[in-house]
């Protein structure tokens, strides 16, 4: 949900800010702009990619130390080169840059427009801007306190960066509710929303907190919150290695992720798990895991990829720990005035740790007393910094917008916390965890082995590619899978897919085949195996092409389908980390294949900071 980028030093500003934003270009592309101080406050925006702004600046005069940059996600006014930002003030002395949203826009503007303010975007940034001019003018104060005194009025979420014609040694930066990272070189500060365009310059970061304004005035940098204290800014050394960020090879950031889980779910595990001992140690939960063991319910809370994950582990808290489980959509929680007992516990699932929706689930539940766990891959991130405990899934940067290793390392992270939580309330025999011990280690190398279907999962691809729509069916385990694999195709190549627990079939969607839709059925060898056999002689008699994934070596459903491919055997309860390879890959090529753009896929952002 947009991306921004500042800098301000010794180097040539656009250069930082021009890649910076090519990193952050998974966060909203539909528009992007740059504004430098060399003299005069110039701004340049164009509707479109990053790469159309750096077209457009190759005959402009770009020579300056400081400046900002924005990649946007539109929420307010269409993308186009007016609504793109940075905006200027009234004045055209201050410029902004925001990721957010201001939800009480509207008053501000209405009342800044009685007091004869013009506007030249339909944004609520640009309102923001003549907003501080406006406190700025009428209090005679500095800009600092001007931005600090409009943060106090404002309703809504954001991330701004401020810099102005009058002081060419001054960045303003504050955020609330939108990711925002300051990155401290020697003599040179950066300001990012994630750390990936910071991290080849230096690696001590703050990352700012919620009602907190960072101000850079003649190279020192100063923190205080909305509520005018002065705080210290905690600096950390992060551990992030350019080549995570890089496409290494592959011609898409989602393929590189796809071939990348070997070693992601491997280093979700590592450290953490250990067979032979029969040792499961999850460092970020222990001082609040007799919470989770002792929990009358668990609540988990998630959206899209995430909330799948989420439906996983309700299989399998439900199966190991016997704890009763239940898997909400945050948005709709956060809505619903939820009924929280005391005994119940929250889990949060996000990839990000940024997403709006699950953010504001987590305030709601934390309201009313739940103790909440996170498992969030970015670090540092929102969610992981709302929650009470949790742990990371250490997959590494996902910039795919379609979410790939993030969910088996999100499966992975959620079954090594159900099978702690059984360990210590005896809900599993020691037998059976040593054996889901070891399967589990099997994982990284059957991932890999299911990997290797990709050439034939091409070929299938060019296919089916032409297809209007798709079905995908499973049941227990695989009934997530099924959604996950639908919605992995549909947002990247815009085929209509429906994800269906394989038996709800023929309670409608049985309507739907005939002789020219493609059912995907997640068909491994598991406790439901004969009832998918008759799920996929119910398509047959239909004439639908039935694709299946199904277990090595198996021979009935092969006989029944027009297409199979075969993943290694694995305990049902992990199959899902292995039998959604295929339907990654199926998206993939099918997606390539249509001309889409895979890893920004249309009205898409890789993290929803807003609602
Ligand atoms: C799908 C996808 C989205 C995210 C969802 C939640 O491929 O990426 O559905 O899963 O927006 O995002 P996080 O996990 O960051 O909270």
């Amino acid at each position: 949900m947009c991306g921004i980028v500042a800098y301000i030093g010794h180097r040539q500003a656009h250069e930082i800010i021009i890649k910076g934003l090519k990193r952050l270009e998974y966060r909203g592309y539909d528009s992007a702009g740059i504004a430098l101080l060399n003299g005069s406050l110039s701004v340049y925006k164009k509707k479109g990619k990053v790469s159309d702004l750096e077209k457009f600046l190759q005959d402009k005069p770009l020579n300056s130390n400081i400046g900002m940059g924005h990649t946007r996600w539109a929420t307010h006014g269409e993308p186009n080169d007016r609504n793109a930002h940075p905006h200027y003030s009234a004045s055209g002395k201050l410029a902004i840059i925001h990721n957010g949203i201001i939800e009480n826009y509207g008053a501000l503007k209405q009342d800044l427009i009685n007091k004869g303010h013009t506007f030249l975007s339909d944004t609520d940034t640009e309102v923001l801007i003549h907003f501080i001019e406006d406190i700025q003018e009428h209090n005679n104060v500095a800009l600092e306190e001007a931005v600090r005194l409009a943060l106090t009025k404002v309703v809504g979420a954001y991330a701004i960066v401020v810099m102005s014609l009058e002081d060419p040694s001054l960045l303003i930066a504050a955020r609330k509710g939108s990711p925002l990272v300051l990155g401290i070189g020697k003599d040179e500060f950066f300001m990012a929303s994630d750390a990936t365009p910071i991290i080849e310059y230096t690696n001590e970061v703050v990352y700012l907190n919620d009602q907190e304004i960072a101000v850079i005035k003649n190279g020192e940098l100063s923190v205080k919150n909305t509520a005018n204290l002065p705080l210290t800014p905690y600096i950390q050394t992060i551990d992030l290695e350019l080549e995570a960020i890089e496409k290494g090879g592959f011609e898409h950031f989602m393929l590189k992720e796809i071939f990348e889980q070997p070693r992601s779910i491997r280093d979700c595990m590592r450290g953490r798990l250990d067979s032979t001992q029969g040792r499961l140690v999850l460092g970020g939960l222990s001082e609040y895991i007799t919470k989770l063991v002792n929990a009358e319910r668990i609540l988990i809370v998630a959206c899209g990829t995430s909330w799948h994950a989420g439906l996983v582990a309700e299989y399998f808290f439900e199966e190991f720990c016997r704890i009763p489980v239940e898997v909400e959509y945050a948005s709709e929680f956060r809505y619903r005035n939820p009924v929280i007992r005391e005994g119940d516990v929250v889990i949060a699932i996000s990839q990000s740790g940024e997403t709006a929706d699950t953010l504001a689930a987590i305030e709601l539940a934390k309201s009313k007393g739940a103790i909440i766990f996170g498992v969030c891959n970015v670090v540092g991130s929102s969610i992981a910094r709302a929650t009470h405990a949790g742990a990371y899934t250490h997959a590494g940067p996902e910039i795919g917008v379609a979410s790939t290793k993030a969910f088996t390392a999100q499966l992975t992270v959620l079954s090594m916390i159900a099978l702690s939580v059984a360990q210590r309330k005896g809900t599993i025999t020691e037998q059976k965890l040593h054996e889901l011990l070891v399967e589990m280690e099997t994982i990284p190398a059957k991932v890999e082995k299911a990997l290797l279907l990709n050439d034939e999962i091409k070929k299938i691809s060019a296919l089916f590619k032409d297809s209007r729509n798709f079905i995908y069916l499973g049941r227990g385990y695989n009934f997530p899978v099924a959604l996950e694999g639908a919605l992995k195709l549909k947002e990247i190549s815009y085929i209509h897919a429906e994800g269906y627990p394989a038996a709800e079939m023929k309670h409608g969607p049985i309507a739907l085949i005939d002789e020219e839709m493609p059912v995907v059925f997640i068909a491994t060898r598991d406790s439901s195996y004969e009832k998918v056999v008759s799920n996929i002689q119910e398509v047959k008699a239909r004439k639908g092409r039935v694709i299946s994934v199904v277990t090595e070596g198996d021979k009935l459903i092969p006989a029944m389908s027009e297409f199979v491919v075969e993943v290694p055997a694995v305990h049902d309860a992990l199959m899902p980390l292995v039998s959604v390879i295929p339907l990654q890959l199926l998206s993939y090529h099918i997606a390539v294949m249509r001309g889409c753009n895979v890893d920004q896929p249309r009205n898409l952002a890789k993290s929803v900071t807003v609602e």
